[in-house]
């Protein structure tokens, strides 16, 4: 039997790792991804080395997860419950994706993961692949093996020679994932909505307290939809992911502590930080404003809900997720043109936008003389006949006749 393990060279893959390789007598093919999640990944194939473990695959796939995947998401404004901007949800997919790839490189029959029988992403990689293969079968060890607790994995780390760093004895780790779009942090002290959070969670934002005094100004352009360019510079998806990240980070920006539910069913509390992505979430907003015709852009957001919701529920790889992409790349053809902005303790606030595709009139909508370019008086019967239903109801309820 061969199985690929999804493994991030941590305690709890690695304990995965071992117990695979003890339950199955399997051999193990480990897959790490870099998403940008700013680790190094060179312990990660170590540790695997030294678990004996033959095919090792790293793979950088930074530009891909922005351009695949961040983009066509932030092309429709998605936000999940209000406020939650997917950071974890939409890198699972792609994660899947290259895991069946490699299964299928390497004749494995299986993929194993380390998500746990609670939470979301075990539904978001295993919706994946049976979407991509329906014939691998899918192992998650944390629903099956016979641990109770952190001690009983601590236990069995120590039985087999896997390294176990100190403050993973305490009260120390809570769940923690990262990526290019952001980090978020469950469990532990933060298991209390209650209680705010402490200090030491935050890992890539300053503080707004801390930030600057004196703001930052950018300008952001777009093409389709899509951020291109950083004060006039063109960037590569991921490149230019990183630099709003460095620019949100010393401003403060992209901090969320939110409870949120779970497609489970349960209420889960995170701390998020996403401080590019908030930025870009702002700036597409502003061009879409100039450039987006109301009807198309009112449509688009009706139908964001639902789509983020697709994703954060795992259907990426889904006929209804691919028609309302479908839709939604339409819609962004001509989004097109650069957003100034203004980063300041926390806030990223809009100061200017302008496209060629414009579909802002001065002409009309000017306080001043507009030279004949709209008519008043046609105001009057537009108010006219849109008012009719409303008298008539109104009569009606004061015996009015009609
Ligand atoms: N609750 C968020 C989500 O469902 C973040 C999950 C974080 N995952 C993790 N393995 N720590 O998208
Ligand atoms: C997990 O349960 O593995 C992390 C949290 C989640 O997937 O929602």
């Amino acid at each position: 039997k061969k199985i690929v393990l999804s493994y991030s060279g941590g305690l709890d893959t690695s304990i995965i790792l071992k117990w695979l390789q003890q339950q199955y007598q399997a051999e193990i093919i480990t897959f790490t991804a870099d998403l940008g999640q700013g680790e190094e990944l060179e312990p990660a194939r170590k540790k695997a080395e030294m678990m004996g473990v033959k095919q090792i695959y790293i793979d950088d796939l930074r530009e891909e997860f922005v351009r695949d995947f961040v983009f066509p998401m932030f092309r429709a404004n998605a936000v999940y419950e209000g406020t939650y901007l997917l950071g974890t949800s939409i890198a699972r997919p792609l994660i899947a994706k290259r895991l069946v790839e490699i299964a299928h490189e390497t004749g494995a029959d299986a993929i194993a993961h380390g998500a746990t029988g609670k939470g979301n992403d075990q539904v978001r990689f295993e919706l994946a692949v049976a979407a991509l293969d329906p014939k691998l079968q899918v192992i998650a060890p944390w629903r099956i093996w016979d641990f109770k607790s952190r001690t009983d994995l601590i236990e069995f780390a120590e039985q087999n020679q896997i390294p176990v760093a100190k403050d993973k004895r305490g009260e120390a780790p809570f769940s923690v994932d990262a990526n290019l779009l952001h980090s978020s942090s469950e469990g532990k002290v933060l298991e209390d909505p209650a209680e705010e959070p402490p200090a030491y969670v935050f890992q890539r934002t300053l503080s707004p307290e801390e930030a600057p005094d004196s703001p930052t100004i950018i300008e952001i352009g777009f093409r389709n939809g899509d951020a291109v360019s950083i004060d006039g510079v063109e960037l590569s998806p991921a490149t230019l992911l990183a630099r709003l990240n460095d620019l949100g980070k010393a401003n403060g920006i992209g901090r969320l502590d939110l409870v949120e539910n779970r497609f489970v069913g349960m209420k889960s509390r995170g701390i998020y930080e996403t401080p590019g992505g908030t930025i870009l979430h702002v700036a597409h907003r502003a061009i879409e404003s100039i450039t987006l015709d109301r009807g198309a852009g009112h449509l688009k957001d009706e139908l964001m809900p639902r789509y983020a919701e697709l994703i954060y529920n795992g259907f990426w790889f889904s006929p209804e997720r691919e028609m309302l992409q479908a839709l939604i790349d339409k819609s962004q053809e001509a989004v097109e043109g650069t957003v100034r902005l203004k980063l300041y303790k926390g806030n990223t606030i809009v100061i200017g936008r302008s496209s060629p595709n414009s579909l802002y009139s001065t002409k009309m909508v000017t306080f001043e003389d507009d030279a004949g370019a709209y008519d008043q008086k046609d105001a009057a019967g537009f108010i006219r006949l849109n008012a009719l239903r409303l008298r008539l109801l109104a009569a009606r309820s004061k015996g009015i006749e009609r």
